[in-house]
């Protein structure tokens, strides 16, 4: 991207005492684009957002936000909204004055105010509630508010985090549409933090993976999703066979991989694949074909050992060759039931290589 990037994070630790929760974070992110910290809860993603906001102090590194660096810049001297789980509307002021709180304590003069906060309410689809209080509103309308109080200053960078997490399942999927809807048209950067990969795959320009106050990998939903460089994003996103084994040969391209325990898959060799290497293989779980025996060539045989059916889809355990292996199937025909002989084939270009260290064979 040649845009100039509007938020910079320069090698960014912070330590809690002796713990170091964030570790060496280096992120670049262009100007009006949708970055979602995603990975499990403790794994740093609030703490990187209070650092840009202001509310921690990072231990070391740089936090550059439209060309300014202002990790040592004091919280209301910087420019940035920010909205959380809990959205924390005063109560018992009016949506109007909820919104224009941060305007007032900018010293906007008064009719700008009104045209400002009409306008963020616009945005946010909820025009004419100016009067109404907090507590009069549903969930999904106050998490409008708490957006619209947060662009309404129109801030450098929006920060999200966990910002859908208190709403109800379908609620909380329509809210995903409208806010990336509602952030594509206001066109304002936004760092959206989820421990959620469903939000994170639906909603981002680019997914950063991290894991122990680390960056795993930095990619668009579909390269994290298809490509995971490392066993903890392999693991974390999606469901996936994560199989320990050896390279028994290569030939022609390909990698025939004896799974400990367990059958040979055949994967794509990568240039680093050498004969006789511990490995392990990735296949996800979508990738595993389940059909009736007919000994096609590339397959092998199992036995259901659990299906649940899933509506378009039925998840399987079953049992190949003395390994388990999950399996989602779309429903062509009925569902497996336990105990019944399937064919399985996986395609070699479906079958990842880890190497000894846990990360991606090239
Ligand atoms: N104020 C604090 N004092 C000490 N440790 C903290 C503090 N805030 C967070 N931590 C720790 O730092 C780590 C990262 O926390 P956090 O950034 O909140 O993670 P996440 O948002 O990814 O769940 C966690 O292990 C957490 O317990
Ligand atoms: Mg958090």
């Amino acid at each position: 991207m040649t845009a100039a990037a509007a938020v910079e994070l320069h090698d960014v630790t912070l330590a809690y005492g002796s713990f170091v929760a964030v570790k060496n974070v280096a992120l670049s992110i262009a100007k009006g684009e949708f970055v979602t910290l995603l990975g499990p809860s403790g794994c740093g993603k609030t703490t990187i957002l209070r650092s840009i906001a202001g509310l921690v102090q990072p231990t070391g590194g740089e936090i550059v936000v439209a060309g300014r660096r202002i990790d040592n810049v004091p919280i209301h001297k910087r420019n940035i909204g920010l909205v959380f789980q809990n959205y924390a509307l005063f109560p018992h002021k009016s949506v109007f004055d909820n919104i224009a709180f941060g305007l007032k304590y900018r010293s906007v003069e008064k009719s700008m105010i009104a045209k400002k906060v009409t306008r963020a309410l616009e945005m946010v689809r909820l025009p004419g509630v100016e009067k109404k209080l907090p507590s009069e509103m549903s969930g999904g309308q106050q998490q409008r508010i708490a957006l619209a109080r947060a662009i309404v200053i129109e801030p450098d960078v929006l920060l999200l985090d966990e910002p859908l997490s208190a709403l109800d399942a379908n609620l909380r999927e329509e809210m995903r549409t409208e806010l990336k809807i509602i952030q594509r048209e206001v066109g304002i950067t936004t760092i959206f933090v989820t421990h959620d990969q469903e939000e994170a795959l639906a909603m981002s320009d680019r997914i950063v993976v991290m894991n122990k106050g680390e960056i795993e990998q930095s990619g668009t939903p579909e390269d994290v999703y298809r490509r995971p460089e490392s066993r903890f994003v392999a693991s974390f996103l999606g469901q996936s066979n994560l199989l320990p084994g050896r390279i028994a040969s290569v030939q022609g391209g390909k990698a025939a991989i004896r799974i400990d325990n367990g059958p040979e898959l055949l994967a794509l060799a990568p240039a680093a694949a050498r004969e006789g290497a511990r490995v392990t293989a990735v296949v996800r779980a979508q990738k595993v074909a389940v059909g009736s025996t007919g000994g096609s060539a590339g397959t092998m045989t199992g036995k259901i050992v659990s299906a649940s059916y899933l509506g378009g889809t039925a998840a399987y355990f079953i049992d190949a060759g003395g390994v388990r292996l999950q399996a989602i199937a779309t429903i062509e025909d009925r569902v497996w039931r336990e105990g019944e002989t399937v064919d399985i084939a996986i395609n070699p270009t479906d079958c990842l290589l880890l190497d000894e260290g846990g990360k991606r064979m090239r």
